[in-house]
């Protein structure tokens, strides 16, 4: 168990990283500006009560520190709180796509194991479900306009809930499931079920509004039939807005095609050429290669079915052992590879999409305070080297005072000399006279 969702735990522990530098970021910064809003004639012995030289100290002090940089360094602060809470909300997305009552819903259940969405025959979800991991006990939803938390007892309780919402195909309702029931969430994936792409929607609003940050799209197709115009329109407009979307075909209810031994090859085949085709050749999401190992052919019924069952979950209800046709093992192994790989691509890709420009403005805003902070070094020193010129000065004028005070004393005891002299002389004459 401990190696399950390893490829996603990758994801919290880069965040968890990234985290913790601009934690150092942000104390770094908070330092600095504790210094630069320090009184600076507070560190200045011998200034206390003397205000000119406090305002000596204060020209000097802003002399090395401009407000400029202050100002710099305040916002470098507020960018730096913005981008942390960005990061620590960070999820995973993942979104599904494809034609009313191919199996998305139902795909998104078996992934998390229970029966979260509402799925039947029929239209059935009518508008973007976004499931969530949440970390309270039970499960509630949150409708647009309304920060209301509703909760949620069962799935069915959930359809009666949204279908008795006036919503329209472009609302997003956010279903939080307890983190604690399912692992998938617990790894911090969001996934976001939508309304069949064939319900004439706007597609672009759809990109626009849901799709610009998801990291995977997975296109859940009707393997009893052929990859749709209308799912191909769907992610061609996605592949416009979207450099290289990673995208993964589910050729779901796989199981239907049971009855049909013999040619069920040849379908599979088929559904194989086309959607590498799709991906490599016409959407130019990824190589021919790559493309063969993001489509799968499943049963996402089935796959419920198992996850329920070795979670004995559903055992009060008739068994659902009678849900599983012959073979469902490979189909039930393809959907676990799907999952594998679905998990590798998707924790790579957020990885890069969410955390690299993060790590980017950290390096950027790290190159600044460096150079904000080697200006004020240098600024500093300066001032340093220039006291030190004066002080050399004043001390090689004093040296000149000095020496020349001692020439005039010496001037003045010669001449003292000589006058004694010349008294002495003067009066040796008198007397002789
Ligand atoms: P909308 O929400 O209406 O767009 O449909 P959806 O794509 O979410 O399909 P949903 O999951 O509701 O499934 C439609 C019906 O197909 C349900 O009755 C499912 O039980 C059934 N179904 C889903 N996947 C499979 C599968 O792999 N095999 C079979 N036999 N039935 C499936
Ligand atoms: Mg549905």
């Amino acid at each position: 168990k401990s190696t399950q969702h390893a490829s996603l735990k990758q994801f919290r522990q880069v965040r968890e990283e990234i985290n913790q530098v601009y934690a150092q970021i942000s104390a770094y910064i908070d330092e600095c500006l504790e210094f630069f809003n320090s009184d600076c004639s507070a560190n200045t012995p011998g200034a206390i009560g003397d205000a000119a030289s406090v305002k000596v100290e204060e020209a000097c002090f802003s002399r090395i520190l401009t407000p400029a940089a202050v100002q710099s360094v305040t916002d470098f602060r507020a960018k730096v709180r913005g981008i942390r809470e960005v990061i620590s909300r960070n999820q995973m997305k993942c979104a599904f796509f494809g034609r009313t009552s191919n199996g998305k819903s139902t795909v998104i259940n078996a992934m998390l194991g229970r029966k979260v969405l509402p799925s039947g025959i029929g239209h059935t979800t009518n508008c973007f479900l976004q499931v969530e991991g949440t970390s309270k006990e039970s499960a509630y939803l949150q409708t647009p306009n309304s920060s209301e938390e509703r909760p949620i007892e069962s799935v069915s309780q959930l359809g009666s809930a949204l279908s008795n919402e006036k919503l329209d195909c472009e609302s997003l309702v956010r279903v939080f499931w307890p983190k604690q029931l399912c692992s998938l969430l617990r790894e911090d994936v969001v996934l976001l079920d939508s309304p069949g792409v064939d319900v004439s929607p706007d597609l672009d609003t759809w990109i626009d509004q849901f799709c610009m940050d998801a990291d995977v799209f997975i296109l859940v197709c009707n393997s009893e039939s052929t990859l749709m115009n209308t799912e191909k329109k769907f992610f061609h407009k996605v592949g416009s807005k979207l450099s290289k979307p990673n995208v993964f075909v589910l050729n779901n209810r796989w199981d239907c095609s049971d009855g049909e031994l013999d040619s069920a090859e040849l379908v599979r085949k088929q559904h194989m050429d086309k959607s590498v085709s799709f991906l490599a050749d016409e959407l130019k999401s990824c190589t021919r290669s790559e493309a063969e190992s993001r489509v799968y052919f499943v049963s996402a019924k089935e796959a419920l079915v198992n996850r329920l069952k070795e979670t004995n979950q559903g055992l009060e209800s008739p068994s659902p052992a009678g849900s599983l046709a012959d073979g469902w093992q490979s189909r039930y192994f393809d959907f676990k590879n799907f999952e594998r790989e679905f998990e590798l691509i998707l924790s790579d890709s957020a990885i890069r999409t969410k955390f690299a420009a993060h790590a980017e403005q950290g390096r950027h805003i790290a190159g600044q305070m460096f150079s904000i902070l080697e200006a004020v070094y240098e600024g500093s020193v300066e001032e340093k080297d220039s006291a030190v010129r004066q002080r050399q000065a004043l001390q090689r004028d004093l040296e000149n005072l000095r020496v020349a005070a001692s020439t005039e004393r010496d001037i003045r005891q010669t001449l003292e000399g000589i006058e004694r002299k010349v008294a002495g002389t003067l009066s040796e004459e008198i007397r002789r006279l």
